[in-house]
Parts: C-alpha cells; structure tokens; sequence
C-alpha cells in the first residue's frame, strides 16, 4: 500500500524538492503539505504538484493544535522541515524562532502521541546545533553547543522531539544536515544570493574576509539522506547528512564568480556577522553506513544551480524585490546597530 507523508515547510527549499524525491522514488505516495508560506514559503514551489493524485496542500501553523490534529490524521510519515531558519534573522528577531522551531515542534509531537498509523518522525535539525569546530569533524555524539537564537530553538525542537521517542515511543528520527543549496532556495541565502545579484550585475557582499568554512550539501543529496532514514534509519538516533564539500567563504565566492565569468572586483566585504561560526564540518559515516552517499562534488553542483537560477528570474525576480535591504547587500550595520 502506498505511504502517506505529512510534510511540514513543504512549500520551502528543501520541503519542496523532498517532496519532488518522495515523487521521483514512490509515484504513488499520498503526500500532504502544511505550510504556513511565510516569507520564505512559496506557493510556485508546490504549483507542480497539485495535479498528482493524492496531493494535499494545507496552508497553516504548526504551532495551531486544532489544525495540526487534523493533518497527521492517516500520517504514515512525517517530515519536519517548518522552521524560522535564517541565522542574521534570529539575532535580529528571535522570538518567532523558539515559537516555530520548538513549541511547533512540540505541537506536532503532541498531535502524534495517539495515532496508530505513525512510522516516522523526521525532525530536520541542523549541524549549527553543535557550533563551531576548528579542527576534525562532529560525530553524531559531539557536545552541542549552539551559538545563535536560530541553532539554539533548532535544539530545543530536536531534543524535545527525542524526549517523545524516550517518553511516548514514538518513531523518531533525528537528522543533522550542514549548508544545504540548490534550486528554490529563497534569495536572501549566501549562494542566491550571489547568483541573482550577479545576474542582476550587482557586487557580493562577503563577511568579514570571507575565511568561515562551510560544509555544502547539494540539496538532491540531503533528500536522498532522508529518504535513506525514512527506509533504513533506527528510532531514537540522530544521524548527520553533510556534503564533505568544505571551503572558506571567499572560496566558494571566486568559485561562483569563475562560473558566471565575473572577477573579483565583483566581491564586496562588509562587517562580520555577531557570533559568526568559524567552521562546521561533519563526520556522515553514520549515515554512510546505511549505504547512503552524495552524489554531487560543488562544482557540479553549483553548475546547476547557477543555470537554474538564470532559466528561473521569473521564480526569484520577485522575491528579489522584497528583499530586506540589509541581505541584499550585507550592510547589518556595527554590532550595536542591532536589536
Ligand atoms: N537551508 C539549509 O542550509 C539547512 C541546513 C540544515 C538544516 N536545515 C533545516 O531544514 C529545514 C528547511 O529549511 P529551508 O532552508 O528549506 O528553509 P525555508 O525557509 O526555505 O523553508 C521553511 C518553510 O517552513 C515554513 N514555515 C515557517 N514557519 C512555519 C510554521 N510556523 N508553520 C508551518 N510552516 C512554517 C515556511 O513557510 C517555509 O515554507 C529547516 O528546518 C532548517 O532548519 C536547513
């Protein structure tokens, strides 16, 4: 019988090309969409799939109990990407933060306790959940030590939902992806952002001297590790998904500006972002040995998403538009400027 998944932020980045992988690997799943569309959740992502059986949009909180109630009714599987996620956002406005990624956490879990169709809970958290590493990489049992309002409410919500696997048996997976980039990706995010302001012959702003290291992980392959756990996984574990493509932030700039055929007077530096990680980068031998693996390198992947960007400008131009100023060009101002 065919499986039905509620997926929660389905109408974000990495909701929406999940539910297209769920799609591509089970035609015949019933797959149900809650989604409250706040500025980064998009009816455009979600257009295409609204002529397939079984296709299920509900546009709503999960922090609204009532409503929540209703939509894991006959759930097999649930998938929880809906979040606040941006880091400069959370340090700017953190409240919606803790009611999204924790207490929405907590009201889907409650909604849970009494269904006797659930399979799996996936609750999507981050590799920010650790902070920062200089050297190595985090295992899945490293200390947690998260370092913004975004990485700290992304905790709460995990370990709330692990306490409902402890206290209530419920099916609980835990993943923790690092960068995730790709197709649909809202343009305030490093890599659009980059893309859409050359496309639109604007400068880049870069933070501090660009010397961060990140971990990127295309976004087909952070769906296939959820898929890989929704099959394989083992209730009660957490399990890190990264893309093992490490580079500093100038780096990965020069790499997009040598694609798109710009030079360097292309970059613009502007103040460090408060409390900016320095370095994340995950050891995914857990998840590996599942059998599951990454098939992009970065610059394969970033090939793609530059020509998806440039055969999309109806998709971002006007998200573009609306963009907060600051994203646009880096200027957060000093430390004190802020909230
Ligand atoms: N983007 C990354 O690099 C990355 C990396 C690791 C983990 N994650 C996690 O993956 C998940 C998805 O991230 P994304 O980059 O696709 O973000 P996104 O902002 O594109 O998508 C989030 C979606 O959640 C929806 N949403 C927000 N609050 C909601 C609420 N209260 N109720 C219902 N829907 C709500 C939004 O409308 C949006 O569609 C998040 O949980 C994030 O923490 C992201």
């Amino acid at each position: 019988m065919s499986k039905s998944y509620l997926i929660t932020g389905g109408a974000g980045f990495i909701g929406s090309n999940f539910v297209e992988y769920v799609y591509k690997n089970e035609p015949d799943a019933k797959v149900r969409v809650l989604d409250k569309l706040t500025y980064s959740g998009n009816p455009e992502n979600i257009k295409s799939f609204k002529t397939k059986k079984g296709f299920e949009f509900i546009k709503g909180d999960i922090c609204d109990k009532k409503l929540v109630r209703s939509a894991v009714k006959d759930i097999n599987i649930v998938v929880n990407f809906a979040a606040e996620v941006a880091v400069d956002r959370s340090i700017d406005e953190p409240e919606s933060f803790l009611k999204t990624d924790i207490f929405g956490v907590y009201t889907l879990l409650d909604a849970l306790r009494q269904s006797d169709c659930l399979q799996r809970f996936i609750q999507i958290s981050t590799d920010e959940v650790y902070g920062q590493i200089m050297e190595g990489s985090f295992t899945e049992t490293s200390e947690l030590k998260p370092r913004n309002p975004y990485s700290a409410s992304k905790l709460g919500g995990e370990r709330l939902a692990y306490s409902f696997f402890e206290t209530y048996g419920l099916p609980v997976i835990i993943t923790r992806a690092s960068n995730t980039y790709g197709a649909k990706a809202y343009p305030e995010k490093v890599i659009p952002l980059f893309i859409t302001n050359l496309i639109e012959g604007l400068q880049v702003p870069v933070y501090g001297k660009g010397k961060q290291i990140r971990d990127w992980l295309f976004v087909e392959d952070h769906c296939s590790g959820i898929f890989s756990l929704i099959e394989k996984g083992k209730n009660g574990e957490v399990y890190n998904i990264g893309g093992s493509q490490e580079c500093t932030n100038i780096e990965l700039t020069k790499m997009i500006l040598k694609i798109m055929g710009h030079d360097e007077k292309m970059i613009k530096f502007v103040n460090d972002r408060p409390g900016h990680d320095f370095r994340y980068s995950l050891d995914t031998s857990k998840l590996k040995g599942l059998g599951w693996s990454q098939k992009y390198d970065l610059q394969r992947g970033m090939q793609y998403t530059i020509d998806w960007y440039k055969n999309n400008e109806p998709w971002w131009k006007p998200l573009k538009k609306t963009l907060d100023k600051r994203f646009a060009t880096g200027f957060w101002g000093s430390k004190g400027d802020r909230k």
